[in-house]
């Protein structure tokens, strides 16, 4: 397998990676109160380097004490100890070869932890929290943001960008999806202001352009910045854009003016083709591809060496993200050039929890087994 197109080395804003192969954002509920990333953490994000991935993105990473943080136990970057402790895990990232980019996460309404949440609009969120995430019954409902909110909300993002770059990220990705506060405001169902932050669907891209154009503006020349989007969101996996291609052209048409370096897209749940495919066969990311120019992951299922291989060869996207086939396969660039068999995911390896220990724990088991 050592031809796959995954295997070849990508150049992505000011960094070269040595492939195409990228870990996804993956919370692992593994950070003390404090927020301060730990050695633990360290060596786990340092297990995918040592397994030939190109570039690892964090876990999603809180940007303010106000409103941001989606559970406890989550890491953050709004002070000096958690910039500290970052520092030690993308040092250990690097040693091992690979960039690290810091995914940067307001959690908006879908808050695990805070009793009282923020968000567009006063809208309670579909279904109920997320018991993996210490999260119990409904979602409360949240207050809607005023201006004054919303600009210490982008304030937070920007002085987290500043944190990560100080802290030796080689860049950020801006959290636009999954259903988390960029996302709310872009979705009509959740974003029902009438001020300049909603209305039409251009209206609704508002937060996330400020959003951009307040992380550039804070971060060095040569640090990347990235977003994430998706259709489904972590309360509604199902979620489409409702009109087909409008939407989407309309939101790539702004991005493309963006001052953005790549865009990733999310494919949680349900796989790529549910994820990333329109019902009229339009392939999301391949139309952003083209209407932006810029460079594009990726995500859903791709441990699958020939859906990987499809979506590089057909220039669908240009790197592929792995989330629950890297957990399996801290390893899979190697593997896959090695020709040696992926593992497949099961979800018990995140219980009892979803902390690294549980995968860990997992992952001992199985290469017992295999041993035996
Ligand atoms: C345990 C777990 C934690 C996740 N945490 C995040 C996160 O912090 N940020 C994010 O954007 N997506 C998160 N995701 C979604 C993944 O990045 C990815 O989109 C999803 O697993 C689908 O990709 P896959 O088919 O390769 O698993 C998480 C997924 C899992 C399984």
């Amino acid at each position: 397998m050592s031809g796959h197109p995954v295997l070849n080395a990508f150049h992505l804003g000011a960094h070269r990676l040595r492939n195409r192969a990228v870990v996804a954002p993956l919370s692992r509920v593994s950070t003390p109160a404090s927020g301060v990333p730990t050695a633990a953490m360290a060596r786990y994000y340092a297990e995918y380097a040592q397994g030939g991935f190109g570039l690892v993105i964090s876990e999603g990473t809180y940007t303010d004490p106000h409103y941001a943080q989606a559970f406890t136990y989550q890491p953050g970057l709004i002070d000096d100890a958690q910039v500290a402790g970052w520092r030690a895990v993308v040092a250990q990232v690097h040693a091992a070869g690979a960039k690290m980019f810091c995914q940067l996460m307001h959690a908006g309404a879908l808050s695990q932890c805070l009793p009282q949440t923020a968000a567009p609009s006063p809208i309670q969120p579909l279904r109920h929290k997320l018991k993996n995430y210490g999260g119990e019954g409904p979602w409360p409902v949240p207050k809607a943001m005023t201006a004054l909110e919303i600009e210490q909300a982008v304030a937070g993002f920007a002085q987290a960008a500043r944190r990560a770059a100080a802290a030796g990220f080689d860049g950020v990705e801006i959290h636009g999806a999954n259903g988390y506060l960029i996302d709310q405001f872009l979705t009509h169902t959740t974003n029902q202001r009438q001020d300049r932050y909603g209305g039409s669907v251009a209206a609704r891209a508002t937060l996330a352009l400020d959003t951009i154009a307040a992380v550039k503006q804070a971060v060095p020349a040569g640090f990347t910045v990235g977003l994430r989007l998706s259709q489904g969101k972590v309360n509604d996996f199902d979620y489409q854009w409702p009109d087909g291609q409008n939407t989407a052209r309309t939101w790539f048409s702004l991005l493309a003016q963006s001052q953005l370096d790549y865009l990733h897209f999310a494919s949680e749940g349900r796989g790529y083709r549910h994820g990333c495919v329109l019902k009229d066969g339009t392939v999301l990311p391949q139309l952003a591809r083209d209407i932006t120019g810029l460079p594009v992951m990726v995500n859903g299922g791709m441990h699958q060496a020939d859906l990987a291989a499809q979506v590089l060869d057909e220039r669908q996207g240009d790197l592929v993200t792995l989330g629950t086939g890297a957990l399996a396969n801290p390893d899979w660039p190697n593997k896959l050039s090695q020709g040696e068999a992926v593992q497949p995911f099961q979800p018990e390896m995140l219980t009892p929890d979803v902390t690294i220990e549980s995968t860990w724990a997992w992952r001992r088991n199985q290469s017992v087994g295999a041993a035996v």
